[in-house]
């Protein structure tokens, strides 16, 4: 392997990385004071992850990722923390339930503020000014100051994942995710759904099973998986300043792990095999993630997986297909079949989100639920006709009651979106949508049918 530091990046072509901060002098300053302060995450919890993805990797557990698109400095709450953290949970039961193998929890939280924008201009009547790309880099807001790249920025957002990540520490272990409240809550989402009676049976056997397993003697006293879960927290590595300046030698292991988060992924528009983003994940070694759009050639496929996975080890390397739901169907089963006869062990998810954007008639950017479920729909379907794992989803959502996608089953509609829009990037799943998405996953899950629940769902 050539010779790699964590600022062997610095030498390749960092797409989509700001080379314009007006005092680099401060960006320098700002970064080497990150690299004094205390890591976010510990290297045996990253391990602890690889691990688990080995068993989603080798079909013995189930991913679930999902938060916002992008964290926002103006909108670091507890309950929307709590919110969203809480819907994962509840969505990872009724997967558990319905797929019989434990869900993997991870928030695309606690660090999510860099975003590759596919214009590096926005324009709002007659005036031109840089984009936005993400709360660590510059300003939401449409005026100069704003947009240009501000180096506070990055100590900001080390603080606000930190914040963020003592919280979900709290939650995660501190019996806020007791099983008990959250199936309470779940039923609650059911009586009020408009498919209600079609989720009423899951619920009620997870109900069921709970009571069976207090007949049984399994308190939240006892078990303390009934009071506990492991969460763990993931972002676009993107910033590779910022990650250069968390990324520490442990002290375990003598190896380097990037410590902003558990897990880092590699976005479709800096994957490119000469970049630096390469450059820079091939040596830390948390389990890493790469998204995998319909450009995706096999051969390139196959030399991003050499390249970041040398030693072919499961759970180092997830990779997420995010076709379109009008594209999958010609993108994924070759892809799938090439990985295969090359021999490789990688999980496979689906973010069934970035491939389903559109921009309705009123000028939103938004996503059909129904695009966004027949895309997870025909993920599962073709690996399991491949043979392969259909291994986990990635989601952009929230806890929140927004209205950013259209459809499900409370069939939000383009006249609705202006209602509560507010993500400051790409639109969301809502808390409702996101668990009714859940429930028909499960239902796809199960061996060999596709559920009524997913024929009425789709067509709406
Ligand atoms: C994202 O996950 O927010 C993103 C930008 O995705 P992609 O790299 O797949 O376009
Ligand atoms: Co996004």
């Amino acid at each position: 392997m050539q010779h790699w530091t964590p600022a062997s990046w610095r030498a390749k072509p960092a797409r989509h990385v700001p080379s314009d901060y007006p005092d680099p002098t401060a960006l320098l300053a700002a970064e080497r004071q990150l690299q004094d302060l205390p890591p976010l995450v510990f290297a045996g919890e990253a391990r602890r992850l690889r691990s688990l993805l080995g068993d989603v990797a080798n079909g013995r557990a189930f991913l679930l990722q999902g938060g916002d698109c992008a964290e926002s400095f103006d909108d670091l709450r507890a309950d929307t923390i709590r919110d969203t953290f809480r819907l994962i949970l509840q969505m990872a039961i009724v997967l558990t339930f319905a797929g019989g193998k434990p869900v993997v929890k991870v928030g695309r939280m606690a660090g999510q503020f860099a975003k590759p924008r596919s214009s590096s201009v926005e324009s709002q009547h007659g005036v031109t000014l840089p984009s936005y790309r993400g709360d660590i880099i510059n300003g939401p807001e449409f005026d100069a100051q704003a947009r240009d790249p501000d180096p506070k920025r990055l100590l900001q957002a080390y603080s606000q994942s930190a914040v963020t990540l003592n919280l979900l520490r709290s939650f995660a272990t501190g019996g806020y995710a007791d099983l008990h409240n959250l199936h309470r809550w779940t039923l609650g989402f059911v009586s009020s759904s408009p498919q209600g009676a079609v989720y009423d049976a899951l619920a009620q056997r997870i109900g069921e099973a709970i009571v069976f397993m207090e007949a049984i003697g399994a308190s939240p006293q006892n078990s303390p998986q009934l009071r506990q879960v492991e969460f763990f927290t993931s972002h676009e590595g993107l910033l590779l300043g910022f990650e250069e300046a968390l990324t520490r030698v442990d002290s375990t292991s003598g190896k380097w792990y990037d410590t902003s988060a558990h897990l880092l992924w590699i976005g479709e528009r800096t994957r490119n095999l000469d970049g630096a983003h390469i450059e820079f994940f091939r040596g830390i070694q948390n389990p890493i993630g790469v998204k995998c759009g319909p450009a995706m050639t096999h051969d390139e496929l196959i030399r991003l997986i050499e390249v970041l996975d040398p030693d072919n080890e499961p759970g180092r390397l997830t990779i997420y297909g995010r076709f379109g739901s009008d594209k999958i169907d010609h993108q994924l089963p070759s892809l799938l079949r090439a990985v295969r006869s090359a021999g490789r062990h990688v999980a496979w998810a689906c973010d069934p989100m970035h491939g389903n954007t559109l921009t309705a008639t009123n000028g939103y950017k938004t996503r059909p639920f129904a695009r966004i479920l027949s895309e997870v729909s025909s993920f599962i379907q073709i690996c399991k006709a491949e043979g392969v794992h259909p291994g986990g989803l990635h989601l952009e959502m929230t806890g929140q009651n927004v209205t950013e996608c259209l459809g499900g089953a409370r069939a939000l509609a383009e006249e609705d979106l202006a209602d509560r829009y507010h993500t400051h990037c790409d639109p969301r799943l809502n808390g409702e949508q996101a668990l009714e998405l859940a429930f028909l996953v499960a239902d796809e899950l199960k061996e060999g049918h596709v559920a009524p629940a997913f024929r009425l769902a789709a067509t709406s």
